[in-house]
């Protein structure tokens, strides 16, 4: 994790074309500093894992109703394996692994870690059992108590923020968790709620549609240091916008079934060549779990099949889906460095984490409101490359990141699944265009 460092006297002659001074942000780009000592937040992230699969039988746990979703038991298992590999075994003297052979299961892609079961089989892992991952999570938690302990009298740096990454890549997983699980509940014709509920509430009147103007100039994007942030945020450097006008919100359910009625899914002039392939192959009509019976509309949801409701965010569309609805609309996607200024300039204060937790976590996007903030994660028209002077960090971590940056989009911002803490402005997400499952939505952005 290495931070980036800008110099502040950068040139501002770019092409002969007199610009304006570059914006300068303050410590608002940066992750909220931790709220509480990292022991605690260890055991509160690693409870919060255990809450959402307390919501799951066994059996649940076990299915792998995709390649590219995983087993609730895998999360749990592999997120424990990340502690064990990169900080317990290394790290904590005299550690004795819980089995030598977990390695094999619960790797996910880490090369320099060794062979790893197919990510397409994890499903056919019916041994370990749910209480066997119990006992290997309560095993790596007895053994991170005593590393922090270590990390703190010695003031342990490097370790620390190893932990920390250890921490935010659960958090990562706790998301995956939810829509690996909707996927896999959806799959069963009779779907089944995750967490049930009853409430039915009208339709709300939709926040307008305004568009913030976002000026021509030399902007600072990225991680500036000072908090937690992945390895690709970095380093902080200086872009040149052409100027242009961005959504207060993303596109509702409402705009978006504008677009289905006015035939988005029969026209091929709206699409992307492989989206439009994609549209034929799969035989795309809607977003991911809508379904039309009777011509009327229902979606399921993780508290089982409800009516549409107009005023929410839509979510479960890939890139495609985006770009298509952005060109019926005569206008684009952002690209990920007008979603950070935006942001950063119209965003307001990102929601404290305290604000963000709440009893019990979030399984639907909310109706949208008024504020920026919204609940679904958004696409962007930047592809995900690795930013000016990037480099990956060294070891094996150094393969969490870079080694994806090809044929996949950035997503900005957060969804209601994003645990407290975990996202921030320069945040980047990124899945391959033709993705899904995951709670992603749509916001517009035009040329000025
Ligand atoms: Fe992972």
């Amino acid at each position: 994790m290495a931070a980036g460092q800008l110099e502040r006297g950068f040139a501002q002659q770019v092409g002969g074309i007199a610009l304006p001074p570059a914006h300068v942000t303050g410590s608002e780009s940066v992750a909220e500093p931790p709220s509480a000592p990292l022991s605690e937040r260890y055991r509160t992230i690693r409870a919060h894992t255990e809450a959402l699969a307390a919501m799951l039988s066994p059996e649940d746990q076990q299915v792998q109703s995709m390649p590219d979703a995983s087993p609730t038991k895998w999360h749990r298992a592999h997120t424990s394996w990340f502690f064990e590999t990169f900080l317990l075994r290394p790290h904590l003297p005299g550690y004795r692994v819980f089995h030598e052979r977990f390695s094999l299961l619960f790797n996910s892609y880490y090369e320099a870690v060794g062979t790893r079961v197919a990510r397409a089989s994890r499903g056919l892992l019916t041994r370990p059992g749910a209480d066997e991952i119990a006992a290997y999570r309560a095993h790596v938690d007895t053994a991170m108590a005593e590393l922090l302990r270590q990390c703190a009298a010695e003031a342990a740096e490097q370790r620390s923020e190893l932990v920390e990454l250890g921490l935010h890549h659960e958090q990562q997983h706790q998301e995956l968790i939810l829509t690996d699980i909707k996927h896999a509940l959806a799959a069963n014709p009779l779907h089944p709620a995750y967490r049930p509920d009853t409430a039915t509430v009208a339709d709300a009147a939709l926040p307008p549609l305004q568009w913030l103007e976002i000026s021509r100039g030399i902007y600072e994007i990225g991680a500036a240091g000072g908090g937690f942030a992945f390895d690709n945020e970095f380093p902080r450097h200086q872009t040149l916008l052409p100027g242009c006008r961005i959504a207060t919100r993303p596109v509702s359910v409402g705009e978006y079934l504008a677009f289905i009625d006015d035939g988005g899914y029969r026209r091929p002039e709206l699409w992307l060549s492989d989206g439009w392939a994609k549209v034929l192959e799969e035989g795309w009509q809607a977003p991911l779990y809508w379904e039309r019976e009777s011509g009327a509309w229902t979606c399921y949801t993780l508290h089982g099949d409800r009516s549409l409701r107009r005023d929410e965010p839509v979510c479960h569309v890939s890139y495609y889906e985006a770009a298509a609805y952005a060109a019926w609309a005569g206008k684009r996607l952002p690209t990920e460095q007008e979603w950070e200024v935006a942001r950063r300039e119209y965003g307001g204060r990102w929601p404290a984490p305290e604000q963000w937790r709440e009893a019990q976590p979030r399984v639907h996007p909310r109706p949208l409101a008024a504020g920026f903030h919204q609940d679904v994660w958004e696409w962007t028209g930047s592809a995900y490359l690795p930013y000016p002077g990037y480099r990956a960090a060294a070891g094996a971590v150094g393969e969490y990141n870079g080694k994806f940056m090809v044929n996949q989009m950035v997503l900005r911002g957060r969804s209601f699944a994003t645990p407290a803490g975990h996202a921030r402005p320069t945040y980047r997400n990124f899945f391959p265009p033709a993705a899904r499952w995951q709670f992603s939505g749509i916001r517009l952005a035009e040329d000025s």
